[in-house]
């Protein structure tokens, strides 16, 4: 064979191998993107479109009745007051107030029974202004 021709099967080789090399590392990564970017997407919205499509009634509102998700009333307005339960500075009483009407507990800082709790006077204006951050909607009856 003359060494022209035994060049060229080598440079051929040597240009398959790379071709196939290149598919191969190519389509790989290009499957690590796909898989990746729908699933953080979808994990995001998720949490959201749950607290849109929820109706205000009392009877939602008595699904939000744990700390770590709690929903309360107010002068018949909905509040998800939940990222406020771990700052609240009168500490575990907010509890008091989730999956159930908060009114007395929020405006007057009493149980319905008049039992005072903590100080007995109404929140500052400063708690007001704090509560409205977290506001859904109007209560629907
Ligand atoms: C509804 C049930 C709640 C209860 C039973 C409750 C109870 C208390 C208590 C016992 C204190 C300690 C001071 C004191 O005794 O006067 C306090 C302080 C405070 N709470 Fe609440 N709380 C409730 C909900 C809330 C909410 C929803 C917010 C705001 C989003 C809030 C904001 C504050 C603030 C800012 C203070 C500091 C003192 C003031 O500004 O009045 N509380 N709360």
């Amino acid at each position: 064979m003359k060494p022209g021709a035994i060049a060229a099967i080598v440079v051929g080789f040597i240009v398959v191998v790379g071709v196939i090399v290149f598919a191969l590392t190519g389509s790989s990564n290009d499957d690590t993107a796909n898989t990746a970017q729908p699933t953080t997407v979808s994990t995001d919205s998720a949490p959201n479109s749950d607290a849109v499509s929820a109706t205000l009634t009392s009877a939602e509102v008595a699904l939000h009745s744990v700390g770590v998700d709690c929903w309360t009333i107010v002068e018949n307005n909905v509040y998800d007051i939940t990222e406020y339960v771990p700052l609240h500075p009168g500490g575990a009483e907010i509890l008091r107030a989730c999956g159930t009407d908060g009114t007395t507990l929020f405006l007057q800082r009493t149980t319905a029974d008049g039992e005072q709790i903590g100080s007995g006077t109404p929140h500052s204006d400063i708690a007001t202004s704090q509560l409205s951050v977290y506001l859904l909607g109007p209560l629907e009856q």
